[in-house]
């Protein structure tokens, strides 16, 4: 049994639901910020959010600079340029607006230009010293759920590799959850966001280190990527379905700090470190592969996870149930667009031992998998994911 005692934590405040980015002013203005850095991309700024939310803030009387050099899966070094424009702008409070990417380089801005070095020093687990600039999140995407979470993942582009930083002064001080900002995303970006948010489920809920306090949170994760993910994905203006997909990366997200991931994870960043496979693809096309892997694990939560997405279980063995979520996975992924498997994504098959070594070494999330799992494991489930 697993008594593991839990430190759960979150952002001190998390406003959530439609309109709910409409208070950032009012929480900036409570919080006696003068002057705030806007941390985004060139996508959020030409679809018109970072400047619709630069004038609401600056019409209540805070100023406002804006770094647009986020890139997607960030290299290390957009860090320094992002903590150079904080001191240049003279600001006092960082303001994360985008996907995963934004709010992880907003994050470790913060730390950098209250404490100075370089993103380097932190990397790992514990290695932030003290709290940085006050950072306020706004996820425009549901899925990496990195508004809650202690965990910013940057790329390392000469190592072909992505790295971890985990620390409790990485959570915002606010995480301000609207689905509002969230209907413009592409399908195949809703799609892929979303998926992660699944994997983050799946692998906190059969994690080794599992909890029932975050399995709650696990699964209703689950639920809702079930219910809502095929319409966000189909309808992006469905507000209702982008609300559901901002509840789940949401929960999916809380289960990251105290529980956190897996294989998949870990399997998933040699694809995006040397192959730029975007994170959620990744996880996806691994994801199957590593539940048939991790199954006989825990037969019981594999076919909780069935029901949850809405699977019909009853009259089956716990095996035929279990199988059954691995179906209903692949389902989803299929209705949402996602290629089926690591041949459409450009690797190369004779890349696959080079993937598995460094995969195995990201020990943080391999030793949480559920089984005890190999470098020769992940080489096959590598194949059997191809
Ligand atoms: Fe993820």
């Amino acid at each position: 049994m697993n008594n593991r005692i839990i430190d759960f934590r979150m952002p001190q405040s998390l406003v959530m639901g439609v309109g709910a980015s409409r208070q950032l002013p009012d929480i900036l203005r409570k919080r006696g910020v003068k002057k705030v850095l806007i941390v985004t991309d060139q996508g959020i700024v030409k679809a018109g959010l970072a400047p619709a939310i630069r004038e609401a803030i600056e019409a209540a009387g805070v100023g406002v600079a804006v770094f647009d050099g986020v890139e997607p899966d960030p290299r290390i070094e957009i860090v320094a340029a992002c903590a150079s424009a904080f001191r240049a702008a003279g600001a006092e409070a960082v303001v994360g607006l985008g996907g995963g990417s934004s709010i992880d380089i907003a994050k470790v801005a913060a730390v950098v230009a209250a404490l100075g070095g370089r993103a380097d020093d932190y990397i790992g687990i514990g290695k932030v010293p003290g709290p940085g600039f006050l950072h306020f999140a706004l996820p425009t995407t549901a899925g990496t759920g990195s508004e809650v979470t202690p965990i910013a993942v940057l790329s390392d582009a000469g190592e072909h590799l992505k790295k971890g930083i985990v620390s409790e002064y990485l959570y915002p001080c606010a995480a301000i959850v609207d689905p509002e900002l969230m209907v413009s995303v592409p399908p195949a970006v809703t799609a892929y966001t979303g998926m992660d948010t699944l994997t983050h489920a799946i692998e906190a809920y059969t994690n080794r280190f599992a909890a029932p306090f975050i399995d709650a949170f696990a699964l209703e994760a689950i639920r809702e990527t079930g219910r809502h993910l095929r319409r966000a994905v189909t309808c992006g203006i469905d507000l209702e379905a982008r609300a559901g997909m901002a509840r789940a990366a949401t929960l999916g997200g809380l289960c990251l700090g105290s529980v956190n991931t897996a294989a998949v994870h870990a399997m998933a960043y040699p694809l995006g470190g040397t192959f730029n496979v975007p994170h959620g693809l990744a996880n996806t096309v691994l994801l199957p592969a590593v539940m048939e892997f991790n199954m006989p694990a825990n037969l019981g939560k594999f076919a909780a996870i069935a029901e949850a997405l809405g699977e019909e279980t009853r009259g089956l063995s716990r095996r035929d149930a279990a199988l059954l979520a691995i179906e209903a996975v692949k389902e989803l992924s299929v209705d949402v667009g996602i290629p089926q498997g690591m041949r459409y994504l450009g690797i190369p098959r004779d890349a696959i031992p080079a993937m598995a070594e460094g995969a195995i070494q990201v020990t943080r999330l391999m030793g949480n998998n559920p089984r005890t799992i190999t470098v020769k494991d992940v080489q096959k489930i590598y194949e059997d994911a191809y």
